[in-house]
């Protein structure tokens, strides 16, 4: 089989390059990334261009390149995307651009080239908001009712997507991952930041009253559970992907606790404007229909990732 792999070079395509490498040794592999300022080589370090694997810095709107780079791609997952809230809030253009433009690039030559599959990789937000009390969680049957620039742009991308999979049968599915976290994450994100600055000593800023909700899986689980859907999803059809929800209060205390700091280095920080109070996911549909389970914890797999930053920072 052979895979196009877009964004591999940013967090969590970085960590499944890695994962499908080790486990499916058979396939061959072509990461795709424009190498955007979130875009690292680093990430893929150890992993070495082979025949099987191919790195090529490049944009997935880039209509000629991608009629070259996709001969007999069977697989597209596509991970490209400007990904942090708060960048969309200053500046949406460059989210609509690559998040949507882009992709409609990437999505036609799939279609024209005939790929098997295409894994659009979405995320949880697309579906808004929940009341901060109470039990509700979003499944794949939510209503979309996405609440900040990033996840517009997200909701966008997922919408044409359809639009192209009714009107030529693009082989479509759609994942919708909570909050991941793990190594190789660009430390403007909650964890790795909190992780980041506990370890240099600096203070912690979180929003508000910290008692936004978010669902947070680790990035393997996350991963694990795209090789399933790789696997055995069927086209057309979501996904939602998840682990533990926490405050975000919580998680920085359960980090500060884990490295054994007080909550002194905790700053409270004026909230983000329109900051969606919670997000919880019902994974039911994946756990029952292709047995996925997050194998960590979230105790267990944030302890892997403070170890994971403090080497890191070890060898800097
Ligand atoms: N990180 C999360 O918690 C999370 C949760 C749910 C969904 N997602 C989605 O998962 C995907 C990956 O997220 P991430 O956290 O790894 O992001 P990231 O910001 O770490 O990496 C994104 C990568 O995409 C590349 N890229 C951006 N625009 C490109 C373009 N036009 N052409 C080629 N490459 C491009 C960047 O260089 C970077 O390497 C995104 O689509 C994101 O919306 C992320």
């Amino acid at each position: 089989m052979k895979l196009l792999v877009t964004g591999g070079a940013g967090f969590i395509g970085s960590n499944f390059i890695r994962y499908w490498l080790n486990t499916h040794p058979e396939d061959r592999l072509i990461n795709l990334d424009v190498l955007s300022y979130a875009g690292n080589v680093e990430n893929l370090r150890g992993i070495k261009e082979s025949k099987k694997y191919t790195f090529m810095k490049g944009n997935i709107g880039n209509r000629k390149l991608l009629e070259k780079v996709m001969k007999d791609v069977d697989i597209v997952v596509n991970f490209a995307a400007e990904t942090h809230v708060d960048r969309s809030l200053e500046d949406s253009s460059v989210f609509f651009n690559n998040n949507v433009i882009a992709a409609s690039v990437l999505y036609k030559i799939s279609i024209k080239k005939r790929v098997k599959k295409f894994i659009q990789i979405s995320t949880d937000e697309v579906f808004g908001e929940l009341p901060g009390d109470g039990n509700s969680k979003f499944d794949e049957n939510s209503r979309y009712n996405p609440q900040n620039p990033y996840s517009v742009s997200k909701a966008a991308a997922d919408f044409l997507a359809f639009s192209y999979h009714k009107a030529y049968g693009f082989p479509i599915i759609i994942t919708h991952s909570g909050n991941n976290y793990g190594p190789c994450q660009y430390p403007e994100k909650f964890i790795p930041l909190t992780i980041t600055n506990a370890l240099a000593g600096k203070n912690i800023p979180v929003y508000g009253n910290g008692k936004q909700v978010r669902n947070w899986i680790y990035v393997e689980d996350n991963v694990r559970a795209i090789e399933k859907i790789i696997i055995h999803g069927k086209i057309g059809e979501r996904y939602c992907i998840g682990g533990e929800e926490l405050k975000n209060i919580e998680v920085a205390e359960m980090i500060l606790d884990r490295l054994g700091l007080g909550r002194k280095l905790i700053a409270y920080v004026r909230d983000r404007p329109g900051h969606d109070r919670k997000y919880a996911l019902n994974c039911s549909k994946i756990k029952n229909e292709f047995g996925w389970r997050a194998k960590y914890s979230f105790k267990e797999g944030v302890a892997k990732t403070i170890e994971w930053y403090k080497n890191k920072s070890l060898k800097i």
